[in-house]
């Protein structure tokens, strides 16, 4: 299956999704990586893997973030993508491309949803003092990291954590748990996946 990844930065789960789709047996290829920031690293390691990337920048459509999510949904098109990885994709999205992609689009969160939706969550997390932490691949949504929930995967929070720390934990799961997800979604029967059959790594 032909998939799209969209990020804004640094790109570490993107990586990790290119690199599992290097396995003939994976069961997405990865058609294009696509950035709303022209100088996301995220964008050089695509280029370097040899991988089809293109910086549509949200600058150039000024205030009409729907003229920008066309730009990047006739993008994703042309390169006859079949679903869409948000992998630390910084924007916000309307209706028009979470129409667009409904139940196509897949996002990965630094948290366990619904806890902790939105930014900073590591803080917060330390700030609630839960004891177990980590990320979510869920589908995308109107509302902000509130889609169904296709994988999680936790993680201790432990005595003298810091935020950096304990990101650092999470991150180490998120590159294992979105190749997962991904393969999931991607291969799952749709006649039992009414069952909310969710993965879970521990
Ligand atoms: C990750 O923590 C991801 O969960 C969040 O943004 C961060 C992106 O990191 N949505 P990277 O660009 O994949 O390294």
């Amino acid at each position: 299956t032909p998939v799209a990844i969209l990020l804004s930065g640094r790109g570490s789960n993107a990586t990790a999704l290119i690199e599992a789709a290097r396995d003939p047996a994976f069961p997405a290829r990865i058609c294009l990586v696509l950035s709303n920031n022209p100088d996301a690293p995220g964008l050089d390691m695509a280029r370097r893997a040899g991988l089809p990337a293109q910086a549509i920048d949200h600058r150039s459509f000024g205030k009409n973030r729907e003229a920008h999510e066309r730009a990047i949904d006739a993008a994703l098109q042309a390169a006859g993508a079949e679903a869409v990885c948000l992998a630390g994709y910084m924007r916000l999205l309307t209706p028009y491309l979470t129409t667009a992609w409904a139940g196509r689009m897949l996002n990965i969160h630094p948290s366990l949803l619904p806890s902790f939706p939105g930014l900073h969550t590591h803080e917060r997390a330390l700030d609630a003092g839960v004891r177990l932490h980590g990320c979510t691949v869920h589908l995308v949504t109107e509302g902000m990291d509130e889609g169904p929930i296709l994988g999680q995967a936790a993680v201790p929070v432990l005595p003298d954590d810091t935020a950096d720390m304990l990101a650092a934990r999470v991150l180490e799961q998120e590159h294992r748990l979105y190749p997962l997800a991904l393969r999931h979604f991607l291969t799952q029967n749709p006649a039992t996946a009414a069952n909310g059959a969710a993965l879970v790594v521990a």
